[in-house]
C-alpha cells in the first residue's frame, strides 16, 4: 500500500470553495493534500477511479439518535455509526434523549469514550438544556462545555419554559454554541399521533396541528432575537414555521433551520392504513408543506438536512398506532430519499451537498469540517446519483430497521466513505487499486 490515495476523475462538488468540476483528489496522512486537474505532485499514491461519480466533504449530520446509554435494544453507538458511515457521514451529532440523558459532564465523557473505541466516524455529543430533559433547571453549561458538548437540545421534548430558553440563550451565547430545539406546544399535542388534516379525521386518529410547531417557533425568534443567542430549528416540517423563520432571518435575528429528508419526501398519506412505520414527530404534513419545505431549501431559509435517524425496534413498531413510538431510522436511506428530488430538477445537487457539508459545519463554528480545502480532514464522501437500489430494512446496518421506504426503489447511492483517509464503507463494487505501472 502507497502513503497516500488519489480519487481520480470525478465530479468534486465542494460548495464552502465554490468548487463544481471534474478533477482529482490526494490525500495523504489523513488530509486533503491536493485537488487538481492534472497529475499530483507526489510519485506514491494508490487510486481509486471516481470516474462518473461525484466526490464531496463528508457528510455531517446535525440531528440524530445513537441511543446508547440506555436503550441499546434500538441502537448503540458502534451499530449507529457504522450505519451512518454506509449513508455517506463522517460526523453525527447524537441527541441527549438517551437514558440517563447526557446532562452532565460524566454522561458526556462516556459517549466521547465509547465513540473513541467503537465508533469508525467522529461523533459530536449534544448536551440537554435542562437536567433529566425535564424542562425546569438548565444544565451546567460550562461543564458540559468542558466535557465536549457541541450544542444543546432537549430534543424529543421542547423547552417549554420560556424562562428557561431565555437563559439557556444567554448562556448559549456565550459558549458560541447553539440551543436546537424541539418546537411543539405540548399542550396542542396532546394524544396526537399524526398531521391534523383530512388524514387524521380519515383514520379518526388525534391530530398534531401546524399551530403547535409555529406558535413555538415565533416564541423561540423572539427570544433569539433578544437575546442575541442562536436558535436552531429542528426538523422544521410547516409552510408556516418556514415563513416565521424566513421574516426572521430578514430582519437579523439569529436563527438556523434543518429539515430532515422525510419532511421533504413524504406527506400525511404515507401513515394511511395505520402505517406505524411513517409515524414520526413532528408528523408528515401536506404536499403544500413539502413544496415549501423544499422551496426554503434551495432559497437558503433553511440551512441544512439532519437526518432526525431515529432507530426503534420492531415491537416499538409492530403494535397499535396510538401505541407506536414516533420515529424513522434515516441514516442509509439520507441520500436515496432526496436524489430523486435532484433528478426532477426540484432540488440543486449543490444545494443538497452544501446541506450535507459546510451547512452543518458552519452552524457547528468548525471551520475545517465539510469542506475539501487542502490541509482540512480527509472527510470524503463518493456517490453515485443515478444508481439504482431496493431498500431493504432487513439488510440495514442499523438496528432500527424502521422506514416507510422498505422495499421502494431509489435512485442515489454513496459508494465510499473515507474518514481521516481511511475507507469506513466501500460499496463491493469498487476497490482502490496501485497506481498503473507501479
Ligand atoms: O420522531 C421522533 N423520534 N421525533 C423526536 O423528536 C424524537 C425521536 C426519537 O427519539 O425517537
Amino acid at each position: 500500500m502507497a502513503n497516500a490515495l488519489l480519487i481520480r476523475g470525478g465530479r468534486i462538488i465542494d460548495p464552502g470553495q465554490e468548487i463544481d468540476k471534474t478533477g482529482s483528489l490526494l490525500i495523504k496522512e489523513g488530509k486533503i493534500a491536493w485537488l487538481g486537474d492534472g497529475t499530483p505532485p507526489d510519485a506514491d499514491y494508490d487510486v481509486l477511479d471516481a470516474d462518473g461519480l461525484i466526490v464531496c466533504p463528508g457528510f455531517i449530520d446535525l440531528h440524530c439518535h445513537l441511543r446508547q446509554p440506555g436503550d441499546e435494544e434500538k441502537e448503540t453507538i458502534a451499530t449507529g455509526t457504522r450505519a451512518a458511515a454506509k449513508g455517506g457521514f463522517t460526523t453525527v451529532c447524537c441527541m441527549p434523549n438517551t437514558n440517563p440523558p447526557l446532562d452532565n459532564e460524566s454522561m458526556i465523557s462516556y459517549v466521547k469514550t465509547v465513540a473513541a473505541n467503537e465508533s469508525p466516524i467522529r461523533v459530536l455529543p449534544i448536551g440537554c438544556v435542562t437536567l433529566g430533559r425535564k424542562g425546569e433547571e438548565l444544565v451546567d453549561m460550562s461543564e458540559l462545555e468542558m466535557a465536549g458538548a457541541i450544542a444543546y437540545s432537549d430534543d424529543g421534548a421542547p423547552v417549554s419554559s420560556p424562562e428557561v430558553m431565555r437563559r439557556a440563550l444567554e448562556y448559549s451565547r456565550d459558549f458560541h454554541r447553539p440551543i436546537i430545539d424541539h418546537c411543539e406546544n405540548l399542550f396542542l399535542t396532546q394524544g396526537g399521533q399524526i398531521n391534523e388534516g383530512v388524514v387524521s379525521l380519515e383514520l379518526g386518529l388525534r391530530g398534531i396541528p401546524a399551530t403547535a410547531e409555529e406558535l413555538f417557533i415565533q416564541r423561540d425568534l423572539d427570544l433569539a432575537r433578544e437575546t442575541g443567542g442562536h436558535i436552531h430549528i429542528a426538523h422544521v416540517s410547516t409552510e408556516g414555521s418556514v415563513e416565521l423563520i424566513r421574516a426572521a432571518k430578514e430582519e437579523g435575528v439569529p436563527v438556523t433551520a434543518e429539515v430532515s429528508p422525510h419532511h421533504l419526501t413524504l406527506t400525511e398519506e404515507a401513515v394511511l392504513k395505520f402505517n406505524t412505520y411513517a409515524k414520526v414527530n413532528p408528523p408528515l404534513r401536506t404536499e403544500r408543506d413539502t413544496l415549501a419545505l423544499l422551496r426554503a431549501l434551495n432559497d437558503g431559509v433553511i440551512d441544512i438536512v439532519a437526518t432526525d435517524h431515529a432507530p426503534h425496534t420492531a415491537s416499538d413498531k409492530d403494535c397499535e398506532f396510538t401505541q407506536a413510538a414516533f420515529g424513522i431510522s434515516g441514516f442509509e436511506t439520507a441520500l436515496g430519499n432526496l436524489a430523486g428530488l435532484i433528478l426532477n430538477s426540484e432540488l440543486s445537487l449543490n444545494t443538497l451537498v452544501a446541506a450535507l457539508t459546510i451547512g452543518p459545519a458552519r452552524i457547528l463554528g468548525y471551520e475545517k469540517l465539510g469542506t475539501l480545502e487542502v490541509g482540512a480532514p480527509a472527510d470524503v464522501t463518493i456517490f453515485d446519483l443515478h444508481r439504482e437500489w431496493v431498500v431493504d430494512a432487513a439488510q440495514f446496518v442499523s438496528r432500527g430497521k424502521n422506514t416507510p421506504l422498505d422495499g421502494q426503489t431509489l435512485k442515489g447511492k454513496v459508494m465510499v466513505t473515507l474518514y481521516l483517509g481511511q475507507p469506513v464503507y466501500m460499496d463491493e463494487s469498487l476497490k482502490i487499486e496501485a497506481r498503473d505501472g507501479i
